[in-house]
């Protein structure tokens, strides 16, 4: 009954026109909510395309290049990026995506990194020009997109100032953060206070990858194992500081989507324990054990497997796992990249395979209602 009324609710808030809304709403009868979904916006594009330094977007042959994480332009195997087209700044792209893959609702976050790379003044107004863009975006979108908010984090006076400005922004339901914060970490006080605005106002924070941990290791591999291990170990690291140190224990209702199905933590959190109870003085600082502040998180269901599934509902419990696919990351593998958008995504498919697999109620809870629950609205 509850869900029905939030669905019912949500439905309501995100539907421009009755009609539109309606239509988006019974597109291929799942009802699936993804919430790990990125774009780069329009004007966010401008600023990567103006850039000579890293993150930037250079052109090619005609064709525009990502070259966005760190060091990738000095590694012979990654120097040229990645391919990037319209799949990451048009709108219409995103909605074909999700119609062929039998996706309903997009909670769309701008892709990594964010506005790490700016400071002051211009990352507060450049925080604000993306975050009316996204809701802009959603507003005409016919019910069928939500946003996260990115914050200017480089600037955290701003981002507390944003926090409490998105307020107004109907359409934006969470928001995204890396995992350095204002450059110490989001375990540091110095973004105590927008971690603090956060939980206020009750928004989740979808926390992602974006500088890999143990890169050292990682030349001549392309981007493969930076985006396999660098980026879910980066993860890992954040979250189990965030425990570790006491941050979380100062954000009791702080609400945390932990990207890649919770990356290591699933497979490490019980020696995460273990090392914990055998170092006393850290032990006596928490209040309760780490796996009890995993149990209190969500996760996005990108794992690529079935049997990380099932552990990880074994773990946490199949309430806080929730649908995600990293498009427009991951594209249909040796497609030309102005083809991507008319073919099917294995990628994607892969994840519905995995949801598939686990089967009836497990699924439909993964699949939509535990999104709704989390990001409905006044949540
Ligand atoms: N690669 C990225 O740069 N970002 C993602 O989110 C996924 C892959
Ligand atoms: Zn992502």
């Amino acid at each position: 009954m509850r869900l029905r009324r939030l669905s019912q609710a949500l439905l309501r808030r995100t539907s421009t026109s009755r009609s539109a809304g309606a239509r988006a709403f019974s597109t291929g009868g799942s009802g699936a909510i993804d919430v790990h979904t990125h774009m780069y916006l329009p004007s966010y594009m401008e600023v990567l395309k103006k850039r000579t330094e890293i993150p930037r977007v250079v052109t090619v042959e005609g064709q525009d290049r990502l070259v966005i994480l760190p060091g990738e332009d000095d590694e012979v195997t990654t120097a040229t990026g990645r391919p990037i087209g319209r799949e990451y700044w048009d709108v219409k792209a995103k909605l074909e995506y999700m119609d062929m893959h039998n996706i309903e609702t997009s909670i769309v976050s701008l892709a990594n990194p964010w506005l790490d790379f700016l400071t002051g003044d211009a990352a507060a107004s450049v925080a604000q020009e993306l975050n009316d863009e996204l809701q802009s975006m959603c507003e005409q979108s016919g019910g069928r997109l939500l946003g996260m908010a990115t914050l200017p984090v480089r600037n955290p006076e701003a981002a507390v100032r944003e926090v409490e400005r998105i307020k107004k922004l109907s359409f934006i339901r969470g928001v995204i953060l890396g995992t350095p914060g204002a450059g110490d970490g989001l375990d540091h006080d110095n973004v105590r206070d927008m971690l603090v605005a956060i939980e206020d106002q009750g928004l989740p924070i979808f926390l992602h990858p974006h500088y890999g941990v143990g890169n050292e290791h990682f030349h001549d591999t392309g981007h493969a194992l930076f985006l396999a291990l660098g980026f879910p170990m980066e993860t890992t690291v954040c979250v189990s500081r965030m425990i570790t140190t006491g941050a979380m224990d100062k954000l009791p209702n702080l609400k945390i989507l932990v990207a890649h199905a919770g990356a290591a933590l699933p497979s490490l959190i019980g020696r995460l324990d273990s090392c914990v109870e055998h170092d006393i003085a850290i032990a006596d600082r928490l209040l309760m054990k780490p796996t009890d502040y995993l149990k209190k998180m969500h996760f996005d269901a990108i794992s690529y497997s079935t049997p990380a599934m099932q552990h990880l509902i074994e773990l946490v419990g199949e309430d806080c796992i929730m649908f995600g696919t990293d498009n427009p990351f991951f594209p249909p593998a040796g497609v030309p990249a102005d083809e991507v958008c008319s073919h099917e995504w294995p990628s994607t498919k892969k994840v519905w395979t995995t949801l598939g697999d686990l089967g009836g109620e497990t699924q439909k809870k993964i699949v939509r209602d535990n999104a709704l629950r989390l990001f409905g609205p006044n949540k």
